[in-house]
């Protein structure tokens, strides 16, 4: 077996690190979470949520799965996303993508890679969506770079146009969907601005009366 104890050795020193700047700071914690954000970001390892942020413990409710996606149907990240918004009351949801995602290469390529195959046919789509501009870009680099964009703004429409989100609104409950992405080459974030915080932006076929 892997000997693993270097990760419990890293584990106690992080939890000293914290009691000493702040001796209550896990007794605080353990009797209430009020995060303020909601994280929807990639699985890619490269893209730690809190880190890059540099938020802590109790600060950032976090879903991550591969290429950042947000489907009407995905039972996990619409429960991390009605539990947010309804019960924690969340201000702000950022959805983030970064470019270099595996899960956009992959997604623009036609290898076979398994059960994953399925979930990365949702990138496909949006591919398929915007093809006459991301085809119309010089070169591979920058139609992956493009479609990291178009995905995230795809998801942050994803969550504006879910019932979660438009019952939110119709209660006037103050609740913004951002969408953001990350650079892994330099460690910076950039806001794609396509903010969503009320049902009048929201596309008239998707509006629920
Ligand atoms: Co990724």
């Amino acid at each position: 077996m892997t000997d693993l104890n270097h990760l419990f050795a890293n584990n106690r020193l992080w939890a000293r690190r914290i009691k000493e700047s702040d001796p209550d700071f896990f007794t605080k914690l353990s009797h209430l979470q009020a995060p303020e954000y909601l994280w929807i970001g990639c699985s890619d390892s490269r893209v730690p949520a809190n880190e890059i942020v540099k938020l802590l413990p109790g600060e950032l409710f976090v879903h991550r799965n591969v290429g950042n996606i947000v489907l009407h149907t995905d039972l996990n990240c619409l429960s991390v996303l009605q539990y947010a918004v309804d019960v924690l009351k969340v201000k702000h949801i950022i959805v983030c993508g970064h470019y270099g995602c595996g899960g956009i290469k992959a997604a623009l390529h036609n290898k076979e890679l398994g059960l994953i195959d399925t979930w990365i046919r949702n990138i496909k789509d949006i591919y398929l969506k915007n093809r006459d501009e991301i085809n119309g870009l010089p070169d591979e680099q920058a139609r992956q770079d493009r479609l990291c964009e178009l995905n995230v703004m795809s998801q942050v429409a994803n969550v504006s146009h879910s019932n979660i989100l438009q019952d939110a609104w119709k209660r006037q409950q103050d609740v913004t969907v951002h969408g953001w992405i990350y650079s892994i080459d330099d460690g910076i974030l950039e806001d794609l601005k396509v903010d969503c915080s009320g049902l009048e932006q929201l596309e008239d076929i998707y509006r629920l009366r």
